[in-house]
């Protein structure tokens, strides 16, 4: 059978899961491609320990985002929550920024905490806009580059957001890069296509270090706020078609170690299913991050599917 292959087949499958695949050969002989796609594909996941982003957007206040944070890693901590099978990260306003800070570090929390988007320039009359430096000082690891809503409401072209992607790593944290098609793009069948489109325009110019940096999240604008979730099937291929550009453009390693997130319509009824597809490394969370119960179940389920 084609789906068959045996110990000494010659393999094909990506670098870093050679290792895995030539002992499996070895030790159980026949297998079926399926079976070591599935092994493979959870090695791979274990070295990109997946991402549980939640990107509050503007709901909570200072007050709300610490008690919020609070509730998290209580529930957390009951449920055993192995913080190194799966990684945090919530994105609140500037405005809670330092109070989520001033929570994490006395409380010794292992919870990330980033930034919903950044400004180009590093400092001078730019009303309104906060820098790069400014939100690293805050003890931020991650900033939101390029999403829908910023590409929407804010005058955030392709050129923007290459400097906001430069400023972010510039600052020392790592930007999320958001991409992914509209309605239109998927009807017209284009969908692969226009997110990888959107992830190489951005990033063609970044050194392999940089990009080593990156985080995409690939969140097609239908299936955000909507309920519409998309299928394990198509989160899988635009992971994979985006990790493929990267390998191709930046080297295998880059490529393998990049992690993908899928956002849209997340939630604990479907989180399981999506993040045992293997490029999917994880997830950007709109409303369920909004409700500690909910949000805590994604990141259990995230977890369990890596351990
Ligand atoms: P929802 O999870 O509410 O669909 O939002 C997704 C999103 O935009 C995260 O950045």
């Amino acid at each position: 059978s084609s789906d068959l292959i045996t110990g000494g087949a010659p393999l094909s499958t990506k670098k870093v899961g050679e290792h895995l695949l030539f002992s499996l050969t070895r030790n159980h002989g026949v297998r079926t491609l399926n079976e070591i796609r599935t092994e493979a594909g959870k090695h791979m996941a274990s070295q990109r320990i997946p991402l549980v982003a939640g990107n509050w957007k503007m709901n909570f206040d200072h007050l709300e985002a610490t008690y919020f944070v609070q509730q998290l890693a209580w529930k957390l901590r009951d449920i055993h929550f192995d913080y190194r099978h799966c990684e945090i990260a919530l994105m609140p306003s500037f405005t809670s920024l330092r109070s989520v800070q001033v929570l994490v570090e006395s409380d010794n929390l292992k919870i990330h905490y980033g930034a919903q988007a950044v400004s180009v320039t590093s400092q001078g009359a730019f009303t309104g806009d906060v820098s790069a430096d400014m939100i690293a000082h805050l003890g931020c690891s991650y900033v939101i580059v390029g999403h829908s809503e910023r590409r929407k409401y804010h005058p955030e072209d392709d050129a923007n957001i290459v400097d906001q992607v430069r400023a972010v790593l510039a600052a020392g944290m790592q930007p999320i890069l958001c991409v992914g098609e509209s309605y239109e793009e998927r009807r017209k069948g284009i969908e692969l296509d226009f997110a990888v489109g959107q992830v190489h325009d951005v990033t063609r110019d970044l050194s392999d270090e940089e990009a080593s940096r990156l985080i995409v999240a690939y969140e097609p604008i239908w299936a955000i706020g909507s309920g519409m979730v998309a299928t394990p099937q198509s989160a899988q291929d635009a992971a994979k078609a985006i990790r493929d550009d990267l390998a191709e453009t930046f080297g295998t390693h880059v490529g393998e170690s990049v992690r993908i997130l899928y956002g849209g319509s997340v939630s604990s009824k479907n989180a399981e299913e999506l993040i045992g597809e293997p490029d999917v490394d994880g997830f950007l969370i709109g409303g369920a991050a909004l409700n500690v119960d909910e949000l805590t179940r994604i990141c259990q389920l995230t977890m369990n599917a890596t351990v």
